[in-house]
């Protein structure tokens, strides 16, 4: 699994109508799409995504706002997908991500940051499962 990633662009992006434009940006950095899906997440669902959050004290925030609209999920391929992937986008509060970066161009606060990237090839995996049978999977 070390060459996949996974992604969400989140509810933020897509009530903007940026879904496009960050697909553009993600196969112009050379990553192949694996699996795709846009789809919306329950409260029970994101609650469970983010459960290795569940301690912390924006947990309610992130569980609220990723249920509020449609997401589009992927599984991303290509050499050192996770860390390429994290460059990509950028740091998780914009303010701080670097220029050309996803989410400093699309990602307005901390919460509503556009899109969302595993942090190790582990999490990659299980997000990965988290939304796609084996069966879709490319
Ligand atoms: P993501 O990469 O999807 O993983 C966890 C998310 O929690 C993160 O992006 C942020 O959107 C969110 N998050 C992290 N810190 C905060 C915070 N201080 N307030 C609200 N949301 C946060």
């Amino acid at each position: 699994m070390s060459n996949r990633t996974f992604t969400m662009i989140k509810p933020d992006a897509t009530r903007k109508g940026n879904t496009g434009a960050i697909l553009q940006m993600i196969n112009a950095a050379g990553f192949r799409i694996a699996a795709m899906k846009m789809t919306k997440l329950s409260k029970e669902k994101a609650g469970e995504f983010y459960a290795v959050h569940a301690a912390r004290p924006f947990y309610g925030e992130l569980v609220d706002f990723m249920s509020s609209g449609p997401i589009t999920a992927a599984i991303l391929e290509k050499d050192n997908a996770v860390e390429d992937f994290r460059k990509l986008i950028g740091a998780t509060n914009p303010a701080e991500a670097a220029d050309g970066t996803i989410r400093k161009l699309f990602a307005a606060s901390i919460g509503e940051n556009a899109v969302h990237g595993s942090d190790s090839n582990e999490n990659a995996g299980i997000e990965g499962d988290f939304f796609f049978s084996k069966l879709e999977q490319f």
